[in-house]
């Protein structure tokens, strides 16, 4: 592929968003946080009334709504930074999210976005090394212990993240799932700038193989 890109995916809580963001930061590469936008495109269903177990309103609405992720995560021009972490959003995306027609409508416009940049992306999500970029640059599968993962996630609970990860991992649409070909780094008691090194040190590696 011509654009470089180091796809990273797991489980809620397992370090994606930081180890991600630091890792973008350290390479002066753009940086995609593919959960944003589906947690963006529930809080709009929710804000316009439409119900997010219609399966083709759902499509449409992810077809046609204006989403940016950076610097704030905005939709339709309204910002949700702060809405898109709710628990409410949290019961609903993984539903939009197991929706086919929303899924081919994000890997769109995750593609679109890698393409437009100059240098290279870190992209995170949970279908990011399986279905959208299957030939990343760089490709890692971050884990971590339930009981960790759910301290970080703090006032959500270890009950609503194990319901995530099942809901995640069991769909027909692109699950969760670890591709053969991903470098598995378990951030259990790590910093995250211990898992960037260790990450920035495979893409050295694979760039010199
Ligand atoms: O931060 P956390 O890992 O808890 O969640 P997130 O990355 O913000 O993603 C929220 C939800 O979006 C996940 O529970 C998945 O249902 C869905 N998602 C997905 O299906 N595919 C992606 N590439 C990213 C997120």
């Amino acid at each position: 592929m011509s654009v470089q890109v180091i796809a990273i995916d797991g489980p809620a809580g397992s370090g994606k968003s930081s180890v991600a963001r630091a890792l973008a930061a350290a390479l002066g590469w753009s940086f995609l946080d593919t959960g944003a936008m589906y947690r963006a495109v529930t809080v709009e269903a929710l804000h316009t009334g439409i119900d997010v177990h219609d399966v083709s309103a759902m499509g449409e609405l992810a077809r046609s709504v204006k989403l940016t992720t950076l610097p704030r995560v905005s939709v339709n021009g309204r910002d949700v930074e702060d809405e898109i972490r709710t628990e409410t959003v949290n019961e609903a995306v993984s539903i939009v999210a197991a929706n086919a027609l929303v899924r081919h409508q994000m890997v769109r416009r995750q593609r679109e976005f890698a393409d437009e940049q100059p240098l290279g992306t870190v992209v995170e999500g949970r279908d990011i090394t399986t279905v959208v970029f299957p030939n990343a640059t760089l490709k890692v599968f971050l884990t971590a212990s339930l009981v960790e993962r759910s301290r970080r996630r703090g006032e959500e609970g270890e009950a609503s993240v194990a319901r995530r990860d099942v809901a995640d991992s069991t769909r027909l649409a692109s699950p969760l799932r670890q591709a053969p070909d991903a470098l598995v780094l378990d951030t259990t008691g790590r910093k995250v700038d211990d898992a960037v090194e260790e990450i920035m040190q495979w893409l050295k590696n694979q760039t010199l193989s």
